[in-house]
């Protein structure tokens, strides 16, 4: 625990117990009377229809901006099933939970500094809404493990998502992180399996897991896991994602990764596996520190579009070799200087004439052709081959590697779905292809060769 969070937690228990006192004062003057269980929640919260047998209950700590959730609220909240809690500074519930608030599935917490969701508080929890709060600690979802279908966080800020947060016993319809920040998700920490509507076995474009505008520093492996729901993140900061940091399987809806802006990565940091015919992935208008050269979402024979995105470091030729025959790479902008691995793929045709064969050399060349240098700016990759060629630029410049792909990621078979429908023996035959080639031209690649 942070010793920020032991100071609020002090401060909390300091001022109910100010609170406490104040309270028993003015039962003292006589302004209640029902008893010693006295005030009821819905004398500071909005209840409707009625306060003997409330549905819905709003706390919006108008009166006071302390909040605190009494035992014996809990037979009033037995009936309830939507409760929101706004601008409060303090909010104290039982620590045991409301367990006996098994009709509660809808709950919004707005506006607040602080709040902590202690596991099990809300035991048949289906809908969770979570605006601008300062700090949102959550525990995990207890019993509403089983119940949880609708998790939204907005504006608000978690240090930690930890371990066992969401489960996958709990039929996600959707979970949506908008403009949140979180420092980490640890290991496990969203472990998500999405069903269809019960109603039409139909999935809305809508459900599944969705990030936007959102900054997310660090991803353990498994830290996010998807099943059978799309996986949008948009217009997000993920900074450093270990490997098998989001794990997607049967990604129904599909996978897209726009906008973002993503830090260190490696070829398995996002990995699908069985996807179904309809569903595509689109890689577009990110911003890439580090684009693994052997990014899995990339290498299968499943449709992908790569376009649009801005690369600052990658190598060039195993990234080339390995892309799927079914993935179209266009537009995008590439760092071109004078880096072996930048440059060392784009001669290949002038060092190693005639090794490519010509299916796999028109691809390439379809490839130069369409995407792009970052400086200088509208330069396409054949452009600054032809630089290179008539040496204006990197006279001299070694053709090398700069050391062997860790992952040997040319020899890797280029998909690991179990799934992947077979698309004939075009498809089979092009991906041995650029296997092949990758193999040869990686191996070439590595030694020490001199162009000049
Ligand atoms: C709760 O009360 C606030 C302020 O009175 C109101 O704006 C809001 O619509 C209410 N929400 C619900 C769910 O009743
Ligand atoms: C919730 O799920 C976690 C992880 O599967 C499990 O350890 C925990 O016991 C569950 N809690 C309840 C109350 O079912
Ligand atoms: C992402 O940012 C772009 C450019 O600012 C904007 O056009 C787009 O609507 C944004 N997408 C979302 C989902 O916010
Ligand atoms: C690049 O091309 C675009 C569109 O053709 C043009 O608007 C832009 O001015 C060009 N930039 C440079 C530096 O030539
Ligand atoms: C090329 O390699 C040689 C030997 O390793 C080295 O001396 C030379 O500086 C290199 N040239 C460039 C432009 O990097
Ligand atoms: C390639 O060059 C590096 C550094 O110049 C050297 O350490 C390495 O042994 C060379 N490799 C081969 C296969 O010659």
């Amino acid at each position: 625990m942070t010793t920020r969070l032991k100071f609020l937690q002090t401060l909390t228990v300091t001022v109910l117990a100010l609170y406490g006192t104040a309270g028993a004062q003015s039962r003292g003057g006589g302004a209640v009377t029902s008893g010693p269980v006295g005030r009821n929640i819905c004398d500071t919260c909005a209840c409707a229809p009625d306060n003997l047998i409330p549905l819905t209950v709003n706390c919006t700590c108008t009166k006071t901006k302390l909040l605190i959730v009494r035992e014996q609220d809990t037979v009033v909240l037995s009936s309830v099933r939507d409760l929101t809690l706004a601008s409060c500074g303090f909010v104290s519930l039982p620590s045991s939970g409301l367990s006996s608030s098994t009709s509660l599935t809808r709950v919004t917490v707005r506006d607040m500094k602080l709040f902590h969701y202690t596991a099990g508080l809300f035991p048949a929890l289906e809908s969770l809404s979570v605006e601008d709060v300062g700090e949102l600690v959550l525990d995990g979802f207890g019993p509403a493990n089983r119940t949880l279908r609708h998790l939204t966080l907005r504006r608000s800020k978690v240090i930690r998502l930890v371990k066992g947060t969401v489960t996958a016993a709990a039929p996600l319809r959707r979970v949506l992180f908008d403009r949140v920040e979180v420092d980490e998700i640890e290991s496990g920490a969203l472990d998500m399996s999405f069903v269809s509507d019960d109603n039409n076995g139909q999935q809305a474009a809508s459900d599944g897991f969705t990030v936007v505008d959102s900054t997310i520093k660090s991803l353990q492996s498994s830290a996010v896991t998807v099943r059978s729901g799309a996986v949008r993140i948009l217009n997000s900061t993920l900074d450093d994602m270990a490997s098998g940091a989001v794990v997607m399987d049967d990604a129904h809806g599909g996978i897209r990764l726009s906008g973002n802006r993503l830090g260190a990565m490696v070829g398995d940091s996002l990995s699908a596996t069985r996807m179904d015919g309809d569903a595509a992935v689109y890689v577009d208008g990110n911003a890439f520190r580090t684009l693994p050269a052997d990014m899995q979402l990339l290498r299968s024979e499943r449709p992908a579009e790569f376009v649009g995105n801005d690369v600052d470091n990658v190598d060039l030729g195993p990234f080339f070799f390995g892309l799927g025959a079914a993935v179209r790479a266009s537009d995008n902008r590439f760092t071109c200087d004078c880096d072996p691995r930048h440059i060392s793929v784009l001669k290949i045709n002038q060092v190693f004439p005639g090794l490519l064969q010509p299916e796999v050399d028109s691809r390439f060349a379809t490839l130069l052709a369409n995407n792009y240098c970052r400086q200088p700016a509208n330069t396409t990759l054949a452009g600054y081959r032809d630089l290179l060629v008539r040496e204006i630029v990197c006279e001299g410049a070694n053709v090398t590697a700069v050391q062997p792909p860790q992952s040997s990621t040319a020899q890797s078979p280029p998909s690991k779905d179990t799934a992947t429908t077979n698309r004939g023996n075009t498809v089979a035959t092009a991906t041995a292809m650029y296997a092949t080639a990758a193999t040869v031209v990686t191996s070439l690649l590595l030694r020490n060769l001199s162009v000049s």
